[in-house]
């Protein structure tokens, strides 16, 4: 294929070097007549391992090249990556200054280039990392200034690069995926073929979904190394090995290293996350540590809960029903349950509350587990129904807080409510409810899991 890169820097030198291994024809353009001309004697732009022999195999191939000229680059390629910088503002925004100079001379050359060629489509791949919504920019204004309609003549293609400085060449050909986003299945078919030999995954998804993953996925990086120093920190100041608290914390890989606990939804709560997140954070503040991460993850929660109780709010008339108030799934631990939290604040404020758990009985309730909830809403027996139908008929709003299977089955068969899911139960809910999810927002009624 030939394929033209857009800025010459670290993620366009070792694409270009790539691509071309790969087989492919590349053109670079960079406003940086230096990089351009380092190309064009066979030379990395980048000091980076193995990719000065690339770029030099490659250059005496004759497959690579490259020039400030965009038009001629756009014109003699149909598909075109955009590796340009987005640095950050002084005031923390995405200085897009660069990329969109470059989307200015798409639209002018694909504006021309359609005159001699109509049937032309070309594939605009960006690398870059953007905020969400940045490739439909570009789009729109590539159509202003050609004239083109996007995803018929052009289309614009969110493809995040996950390299590391240091690494890059091996991590090019070692992605632990490759993320395409876009609106136009001939254009993700155009961009997944420059991939063919990689051995990752392909995930397609939605341009928003594509362009926000590379700052979810930075930031959860930067979250792990603070979180490691935090730990490392308390641990040397006890005198414990900081390195072997963490090998072994990484050999825990069904809850630390793993999917769980990794799904947005609603508090956390129980009998020992709260109390041990506190055993931590205290220790810290008597070691006179300062642990901002951790200290922070309990506002968090409760920024969680004051979200739930706004959404219920907001939504609610006067009747609210609970489908579970265990703080989760297959337990009656009310102990620190989120739910019970959440009942508590409803009921002050004058709501009509009914739950629905077949977990709790309040006969059998005892020990702490009944202590707590004597405390914390006394009458409870008077607000629990057997029957989750009657709960079901009489509430004006139901509030799922807990991811019992038997809810799905119910809701499924509901008509007429307002269901609030804090925990993204699996339900293809009836059109005549209304869906709410916590912190997802589906429009389609029907739920993937
Ligand atoms: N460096 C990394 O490890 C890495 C990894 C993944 C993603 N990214 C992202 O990729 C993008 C590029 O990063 P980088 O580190 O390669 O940047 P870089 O600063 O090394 O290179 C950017 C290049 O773009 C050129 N340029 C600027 N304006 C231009 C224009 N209008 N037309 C053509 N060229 C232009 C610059 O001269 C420079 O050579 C950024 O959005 C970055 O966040 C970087």
């Amino acid at each position: 294929m030939n394929i033209s890169i857009f800025g010459l820097g670290y993620v366009g030198c070792v694409s270009l070097g790539c691509l071309s291994q790969n087989g492919h024809y590349v053109v670079g353009v960079d406003v940086n007549p230096t990089k351009v001309g380092q190309i064009n004697d066979g030379l990395a732009t980048i000091v980076e391992k193995d990719i000065d022999t690339i770029i030099a195999a490659q250059h005496s191939l004759g497959r690579i090249r490259a020039t400030t000229d965009f038009r001629e680059a756009i014109f003699s390629t149909d598909l075109s990556i955009i590796a340009v910088g987005t640095p950050t503002t002084a005031q923390g925004h995405l200085n897009l200054s660069y990329i969109l100079n470059v989307a200015e001379h798409f639209g002018d050359v694909l504006r021309e280039k359609a005159i001699i060629n109509p049937d032309a489509f070309h594939v605009i791949a960006l690398r870059s990392t953007v905020m969400p919504g940045t490739c439909d920019q570009i789009a729109a204004m590539i159509e202003d200034r050609s004239g083109l309609t996007a995803n018929i003549d052009f289309s614009v293609v969110s493809n995040p690069e996950f390299l590391r400085e240091g690494t890059a060449v091996y991590d090019y050909y070692h992605p632990p995926l490759t993320l395409i986003g876009t609106a136009s299945e001939r254009a993700g078919l155009v961009v997944r073929s420059l991939y063919d030999e990689l051995p990752a995954e392909v995930v397609v998804a939605d341009i928003r979904t594509a362009e926000i993953m590379k700052y979810v996925n930075n930031t959860y990086h930067a979250l792990k190394i603070s979180f490691a120093n935090e730990v490392g920190n308390i641990c040397s100041a006890l005198g414990i090995d900081s390195h072997q608290v963490m090998d072994i914390f990484c050999k825990d890989k069904q809850l630390n290293i793993s999917n769980y606990y990794f799904k947005p939804g609603f508090a956390y709560g129980g009998s020992c996350l709260p109390k041990d997140l506190k055993g931590l954070q205290t220790l810290a503040h008597d070691l006179y540590l300062k642990v901002p991460v951790i200290s922070s993850i309990h506002r968090t929660n409760e920024i969680q809960m004051q979200r739930a109780i706004a959404v219920i709010m907001e939504h609610s008339h006067r009747n609210v029903g609970f489908l579970g108030i265990g703080f989760k799934a297959g337990t009656d631990d009310l102990r620190n349950s989120p739910a019970v939290e959440l009942a508590e604040t409803l009921l002050g404020k004058g709501f009509a509350l009914s739950i629905y758990d077949h977990n709790v009985r309040m006969s059998e309730l005892t020990g702490t587990n009944k202590e707590y909830i004597d405390r914390h809403i006394p009458h409870l027996s008077r607000l629990l129904v057997k029957d989750a139908r009657d709960l079901i008929q009489w509430a004006d709003v139901l509030v799922v807080c807990t991811k019992e299977l038997e809810f799905s089955e119910l809701l499924n068969n509901t008509s007429g409510k307002i269901i609030i899911d804090l925990v993204r139960l699996p339900i293809t809910p009836d059109p005549t409810n209304r869906y709410i999810g916590i912190n997802w927002s589906h429009e389609a009624t029907v739920l993937q899991h």
